[in-house]
């Protein structure tokens, strides 16, 4: 392994500068990407593993960050489950058969990952060989909650409105399915370590809407089978919890080595709440990228500044780059917090 910084981090080891990847680091905002994108759907890149390990491959090349993560999506394991999937232009993702009850959470299945995703786990090993050693590779899944938010809402929401009836409501119903997608989730990421990714992120992207008393009961029940299944693995697990601040106790205890912050929290008192025994990711606004590079730096020091030279921080944003960012002031990014840490 020739940059091997993100992976001596997570392990809270000394490292030479701190090492940085961004969530969604692959996307949009970048003309390459542009150019396959334009050519095919999403779902397409996702299932052609030359097309994924391509992408996959564009910001490790072009803005030297010291992880590549998977090209894929937290979605993509609901067609095994008989859930059907499909993004719609300008709409993000669409479920037309939600589940609402409890013949809805009977019909799922639970299939090996390896025969409801085989796209996915090939996909990983084209990347590892393409990659040699340059830098290493992460893989994901959804968080059960956020997974079970579009299941229930059939797409992105607001609200959650569905989500909390049925939590509320009829309290079996959501075990029974918290149950179903917390099998498969561990099943898949199993599955991704062992096609050859070197650590794994759980995305909580909206769990941020809910109470803390009610993640407790709820969720972490469940966010801790997945991820306190993965601890004999051999790599490092990332739990990321987007708008999670009012309950990052609640989050360090349903596990992870790396805990994921978005910005709404300074660094500093976030990890502190965390505890220094875990290693720490974040947590720069993903809109700063639209500020002047002078500032950008500026918000990199202050970072940087906070995490104190303790090993164990990954550089990162607080939640996923937006799809209009110059790709200039994310490549400044990179080179500021690289510069700037160096020990
Ligand atoms: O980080 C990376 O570069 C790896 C690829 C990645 C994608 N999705 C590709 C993608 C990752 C890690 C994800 C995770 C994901 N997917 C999350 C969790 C991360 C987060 O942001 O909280 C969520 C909530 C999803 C679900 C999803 N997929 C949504 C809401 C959308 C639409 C978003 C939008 O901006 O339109 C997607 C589609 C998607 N996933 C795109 C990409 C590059 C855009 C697809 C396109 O090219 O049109």
């Amino acid at each position: 392994m020739q940059n091997d910084h993100f992976l001596k981090a997570c392990r809270r080891e000394e490292v030479e500068y701190t090492p940085v990847w961004l969530m969604r680091q692959a996307g949009r905002y970048m003309p390459e990407y542009m150019e396959i994108r334009n050519k095919y759907d999403f779902l397409t890149m996702c299932k052609t593993p030359e097309l994924a390990a391509e992408v996959t491959l564009q910001p490790v090349n072009r803005l030297g960050v010291d992880a590549a993560i998977l090209f894929a999506d937290i979605l993509l394991p609901l067609e095994g489950m008989g859930i059907d999937l499909a993004f719609a232009k300008n709409e993000g993702p669409v479920i037309s058969n939600p589940v609402r009850t409890g013949e809805d959470v009977e019909n799922i299945r639970i299939l090996d990952a390896e025969e409801a995703t085989p796209y996915v786990m090939e996909a990983i090993r084209l990347i590892r060989r393409e990659l040699d050693g340059r830098a290493p590779l992460i893989g994901f899944s959804g968080a059960p909650f956020t997974i079970a938010s579009y299941i229930i809402e059939g797409g992105g929401s607001m609200e959650y409105k569905n989500c909390k009836k049925m939590m509320w409501q009829a309290p079996e119903i959501w075990d029974a399915l918290m149950e179903k997608i917390s099998e498969v989730l561990l099943r898949y990421l199993k599955a991704q370590i062992k096609a050859g990714a070197q650590a794994v992120q759980m995305f909580d992207s909206w769990v941020g809407a809910l109470s803390p008393d009610d993640y407790e009961t709820y969720v972490l029940p469940y966010s801790k089978y997945v991820l306190s299944g993965l601890k004999g693995e051999g790599v490092p697990v990332i739990h990321f919890a987007n708008n999670a601040s009012s309950m990052l106790e609640l989050v360090v205890q349903a596990g992870g080595d790396v805990i994921g912050v978005d910005w709404r929290i300074n660094l500093d008192e976030a990890w502190k709440r965390i505890g220094y025994d875990r290693a720490i990711q974040g947590n720069l606004d993903p809109f700063t990228l639209y500020a002047p590079p002078q500032l950008i730096a500026e918000k990199v020091k202050r970072i940087l500044q906070m995490a104190g030279n303790r090993p164990g921080h990954i550089f990162n944003l607080g939640h996923g780059i937006n799809k209009e960012t110059p790709v200039e002031n994310v490549i400044a990014l990179v080179e500021a917090v690289h510069e700037y840490s160096r020990r």
